[in-house]
């Protein structure tokens, strides 16, 4: 390290993609930026897997790549509700099954059966949906006993990070309210659930909340020893931090591969079917209730990969910015990857519906932009029944930009705030780093010192109206869809 090296906060993210590092200062300024790819495996359809290790590695080389800088403290945020299994020696024993995996679908039912829907609800404020852990422990039971036999801890994808940095085994409520596992209003593991299970709570990591420090760093070559490390929290949560929702106010949405509508709430609160998530936030003493589409960023995604992978996004946008709002009727449902929120139906798939003649690529991707704004408002709608103003939104992710923050506006109703700092769930992690190392008093102050807002997006009152009837047929379209499913079979 130079003799002039700036003192600052590392935020990691480790997404589904890669690994997001950021490198920020006392004022929540960027200093430096860095990123690490690593593959997803589908082995089978409907399964999604990463090696922990390819985590590792590309966390190690994204703080590399931050350069020479005197790290005070370090944040985790990441994908949640993945199972990272470990066996006595330490040693990871499969690869991880990750949160858009939909192959527990029996082990969903079996739970809903062993605990008893309401009950379950009433523990954990949620319901048994794929993508949580629980379910996964249960398959890995059935299917793969050896492997089952074998662990003895699990823990979350940014809690294996913590591990290799610090040799602490522990997580955050935050993250840990997505496994199934936990009493989210009392903010400790469930033993009901875990009895109920027949899981042994000896394997569950200890609990913290975001801002604790989890451990020191250990020293690895990349980062000397001794630098706090924050619990951290889910993405989700992290990235509500991010755009500065510490307190019930505006929302955050997060318009990543999947997408996010997430309310701080006053109080825990929870659905009474669950069609939306009721999680611990990662500010103490606080909860929020949040939507989850699972394909949003990815459906366009999907769209250009598929019909124009040679064409930039930008160029894409343009062409949808020629149709007007409805593109003529043409209306796309959002159900690549199944659904989680309002639907809870891992076998859902998506549809184009109402195409004609004169429709061309620029329509289809209107339709895309504005498919995923009514999939963000079927959560909207769910949230804001459990109290919070929900009057005004914050939006980040890679999807936040131009013509489709409008459309997100004007199929919400919402003005839209953008923040300076467009870093999401890595800057949300080094606020938390941040009171961990002592730059902040507490999640608040961090707020309260880096977030600001930048810009405010209208929703367009003629786009509005547009949308109430397109909402309205939006709306019919999934249990149209399920007929059809039904017929199929
Ligand atoms: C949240 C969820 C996703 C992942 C994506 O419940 O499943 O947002 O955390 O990173």
């Amino acid at each position: 390290m130079s003799a002039d090296a700036i003192t600052v906060i590392v935020g990691l993210d480790i997404g589904t993609t890669g690994v997001k590092a950021i490198a920020v200062g006392r004022d929540g300024e960027i200093v430096a930026r860095a990123e690490h790819g690593y593959p997803l495996s589908t082995p089978r359809p409907g399964w999604s897997e990463q090696n922990p290790e390819d985590w590792w590695g590309a966390t190690r080389a994204a703080i590399a790549d931050l350069g020479s800088l005197e790290i005070a403290s370090i944040g985790l945020s990441g994908q949640m509700h993945g199972l990272v299994a470990l066996d006595e020696a330490g040693q990871v024993i499969r690869p991880a099954i990750l949160w858009n995996d939909q192959r527990t679908a029996a082990e969903c039912a079996e739970i809903e059966e062993r605990i008893g829907l309401e009950r379950l609800i009433s523990l954990t404020g949620n319901r048994a949906l794929t993508g949580f852990t629980a379910p996964k422990l249960l398959w890995l039971r059935r299917h793969e006993p050896d492997a089952y036999a074998r662990i003895a801890r699990i823990m979350l994808p940014k809690d294996y990070i913590r591990l290799r940095l610090t040799g602490e085994w522990a997580t955050d409520v935050a993250d840990a309210s997505g496994t199934l596992l936990l009493d989210v209003a009392r903010r400790r593991w469930s033993t009901d659930v875990l009895d109920g299970l027949d899981l042994d709570p000896a394997i569950l990591p200890p609990l913290l909340e975001s801002p604790e420090v989890s451990g020191m760093t250990i020293g690895c070559g990349i980062v000397p020893r001794g630098i706090p490390v924050a619990a951290g929290a889910g993405d989700c949560a992290a990235a509500a931090l991010g755009v500065g929702i510490d307190r019930p106010g505006p929302l955050s949405i997060v318009m990543g591969t999947s997408g996010v509508v997430f309310a701080a709430l006053p109080a825990f609160a929870s659905d009474p079917q669950a069609r939306v998530h009721s999680f611990c936030h990662a500010v103490p003493g606080q909860w929020h209730a949040m939507g989850v589409m699972l394909s949003a960023a990815g459906s366009l995604q999907w769209l250009r990969d598929r019909l124009a992978p040679d064409t930039p996004f930008g160029d894409l946008v343009a062409e949808a910015e020629a149709w007007g709002p409805g593109a003529d009727g043409l209306l796309f449902a959002p159900y690549l990857a199944g659904e989680r929120t309002p639907h809870a139906d891992p076998s859902a798939r998506a549809a184009f519906t109402g195409l004609e003649l004169r429709h061309d690529r620029g329509a289809l991707v209107r339709a895309v932009l504005e498919g995923v704004a009514f999939g963000l408002r079927d959560s909207l709608e769910l949230v804001r029944a459990l109290g919070g103003p929900c009057d005004r939104a914050r939006v980040s992710g890679g999807g936040a930009r131009g013509l489709w923050l409008r459309i997100v506006a004007s199929a919400l109703g919402l003005p839209i705030e953008l923040t300076a700092v467009e870093e999401g769930s890595a800057f949300g992690a080094a606020l938390l780093g941040g009171v961990a190392g002592g730059f902040f008093d507490d999640v608040p102050d961090a707020v309260r010192r880096c977030v600001h807002v930048r810009e405010t997006v209208e929703p367009d009152p003629a786009w509005q109206a547009v949308y109430e009837n397109t909402y309205a047929r939006f709306r019919a379209l999934y249990p149209a869809l399920d007929a059809v499913k039904e017929n199929a079979r």
